[in-house]
């Protein structure tokens, strides 16, 4: 299968030398990265910043912000059978970039943020893609209610959803506990690390894959 994978945190611009971002390590991601390479399928890595090493045998995009993350899938989502959006994309962005570096002069300053685009969101609508979607839902409170909600809201065939109000699993960790939602079925998938976890999904979506592709006419 060609697989096409978003992973890492996204980085908004505040002037040249600040920017807004979110606690994620991109190990999840590139966790099913690897998973996915060593089951011999092929795979498309765009990332935001992180400390990890590029996995062997993947292609790769570096992006920093959120709508360098929308143009990068855009141009290549199409190509792909299956799209699994695992990064942290800023959900808000500064409206506007200060081309020098803001001076410490008032006693408080205003940001004016604007909302990104939905990259998941647009993946059947903007992008067209008819191949097998999966996001992510990170959650604080109604793990599964909201999880369900972005199920049927993006037009996904699965939700990976993840707690993370909890410092020991989820952002920045080596563990994760998940709970996979599809139309008809919940599957949880107890406290693991990111790398055994992302077997289990890997096996499960190509399983998923393959009985889609058999019940098309
Ligand atoms: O990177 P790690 O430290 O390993 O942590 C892993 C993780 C916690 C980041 C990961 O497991 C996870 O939950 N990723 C999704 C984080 C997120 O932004 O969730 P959300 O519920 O806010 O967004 C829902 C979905 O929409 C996600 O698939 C997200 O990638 C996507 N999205 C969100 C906003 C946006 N503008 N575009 C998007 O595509």
């Amino acid at each position: 299968m060609k697989v096409l994978i978003t992973a890492g945190p996204t980085r908004e611009a505040i002037d040249p030398v600040r920017f807004l971002s979110n606690r994620s390590s991109g190990r999840m991601g590139y966790a099913l990265a690897h998973a996915f390479i060593k089951k011999d399928h092929h795979v498309l890595l765009i990332s935001g910043p992180t400390q990890l090493d590029i996995p062997d045998r993947v292609d790769f995009i570096p992006v920093e912000s959120a709508q360098e993350m929308f143009d990068a899938v855009s141009h290549s989502i199409q190509h792909f059978d299956v799209a699994i959006f695992c990064a942290a994309v800023a959900d808000y962005a500064p409206d506007h970039v200060a081309t020098q570096k803001i001076k410490k002069s008032a006693d408080s300053i205003t940001l004016v943020l604007t909302k990104t685009p939905d990259i998941l969101g647009s993946a059947r609508t903007v992008f067209q893609f008819n191949g097998y979607l999966v996001g992510f839902a990170a959650e604080t409170e109604n793990l599964e209610s909201n999880a369900r909600e972005k199920l049927t809201r993006k037009n996904c065939d699965m939700i990976i959803a993840n707690d993370v109000s909890r410092s020991d699993i989820g952002f920045d960790s080596h563990e994760n506990e998940v709970l996979i939602i599809e139309a008809s079925e919940n599957t949880r998938l107890p406290v693991d690390t990111k790398e055994h976890l992302a077997h289990h999904l890997v096996e499960l979506i190509h399983q998923r894959v393959l009985q889609s592709k058999k019940e098309q006419p």
